[in-house]
């Protein structure tokens, strides 16, 4: 949700300074306005023209320049910002910062500064572990700083190791985690996401069209808020999330024992996974061969997973999802009852902008109360973050939550 916010990155001397052009590229493309301070070294790699030229805005790179009107601009780039980035920060950069030197427009910015900061180091494997430059990162840890660990790689030095700048969507996702608000942070929260298979036989199995994209986002935003995740996944073709825990699965039998394993130390439980209701009643340990009869399947239930824990609930908030084609509410209010959870997140597949492989989805959030919010069509992420609005809302006791 870097829409509308106010980002002063920060740019110094190292080779990975041409990634701060990619870097500005999509803060920009995902809304954000970019004013840019380059140190003397930084120059040295990559030009202020470029830099301006991406960023649409004058750079700056002088702490004294004369201007037609008296802006300290120290003061009015720490006051813009919503966070400020260093990205590459070298050695020096955080050498300085650490022991409280000021003595560039960079270095005295962020002294000035009392805005979220983050730090992408960026430099040579042997400097990273220099036992100075780790004291340094250590101590702009301890004061409040979220120092990001490099990349491993290969360096521009021709060798190989830790210190290389972190890749950009990394970056990104850190700069969200900064903005975002840590009302979560006591929470341990279990998601479900993704489709099961079932199998039939070593190459033939049942499953359905779920892509995980609501799951993967909830994952994502609880992270951002703060929350130890737990992720148990289904197959699907996603890069996996930063987050605490992931535990991959593939049938309905896996997921629910990896549910029941995690259930007792969440206090938020989110089933977005599409599991899968049947399975064949027989795995054929060989590949089955066709002849010209026809050929029935034999189908068993697999355990509901999402009405077993809304038994032994208890105090935790267990979130349920309902994909319906045909009466949407009434059907997934039934639901809401059957597996005794607190909020059902229903939506049709015949809306336009809702179903499994897109990026947006259409929601109605059900509460116990069977009060239906209706909500427009949005991102996954977006839908993901007022899903948390809501978990929070029953948390703090503003909504009720049934035990
Ligand atoms: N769910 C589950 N275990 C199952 C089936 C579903 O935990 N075996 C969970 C899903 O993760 C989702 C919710 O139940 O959160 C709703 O799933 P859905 O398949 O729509 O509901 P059903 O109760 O199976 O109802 P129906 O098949 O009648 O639509």
């Amino acid at each position: 949700m870097l829409k509308g916010k106010n980002i002063v990155l920060g740019i110094t001397g190292g080779i990975a300074a041409y990634k701060a052009a990619e870097l500005t590229r999509t803060l920009i493309k995902e809304g954000a306005q970019v004013k840019i301070i380059m140190t003397k070294s930084a120059a040295e790699f990559i030009t202020p023209l470029t830099m301006q030229t991406l960023s649409g805005d004058m750079v700056y790179t002088e702490m004294f320049v004369p201007t037609a009107k008296y802006d300290m601009a120290h003061i009015s780039l720490a006051e813009f910002a919503d966070a400020i980035v260093i990205a590459p920060a070298t050695a020096n950069i955080i050498g300085k910062i650490a022991a409280g030197i000021a003595d560039d427009l960079l270095s005295t910015t962020i002294m000035a500064a009392d805005k979220p900061i983050l730090i992408c180091p960026a430099m040579n494997d042997k400097m990273l572990d220099n036992p100075f430059v780790q004291e340094n990162i250590n101590k702009l840890k301890k004061h409040g700083y979220a120092v990001m660990d490099s990349a491993f790689g290969e360096l521009a030095c021709k060798t190989s190791g830790a210190g290389r700048l972190p890749d950009i969507p990394d970056i990104i996702e850190a700069i969200e985690a900064l903005l975002s608000p840590k009302d979560l942070s006591s929470e341990k929260i279990l998601i479900t996401a993704g489709p099961t298979e079932e199998p039939l036989d070593p190459v033939r199995f049942i499953t359905n069209s779920s892509s995980g994209k609501m799951g993967y986002a909830l994952a994502v935003a609880s992270k951002r808020r703060g929350a130890k995740v737990t992720l148990i996944t289904g197959p699907v073709k996603l890069p996996l999330p930063a987050v605490d825990k992931v535990i991959k699965v593939r049938t309905a039998r896996e997921m629910h024992k990896a549910v029941l394993d995690n259930f007792s130390g969440a206090t938020i439980v989110i089933k977005a996974a599409a599991v899968a209701d049947y399975r064949p009643s027989q795995f054929f340990k060989e590949k089955i061969k066709k002849d010209n009869k026809p050929l029935s399947l034999k189908l068993e239930r697999n355990p509901d997973i999402l009405a077993e824990i809304g038994k032994t609930k208890g105090t935790r908030v267990v979130v349920g999802f309902a994909m319906e084609t045909q009466n949407l509410l009434a059907n997934a209010r039934e639901k809401l009852i059957r597996k005794n959870v607190d909020l059902i997140i229903a939506n049709n597949l015949s809306d336009e902008g809702a179903g499994f492989q897109k990026d947006t989805n259409v929601i109605t959030i059900i509460d116990a109360k069977s009060k239906a919010e209706v909500l427009p069509k949005m991102t996954k992420l977006e839908a993901a973050e007022i899903i948390l609005d809501r978990i929070q809302t029953l948390i703090t006791g503003k909504g009720k939550r049934k035990k």
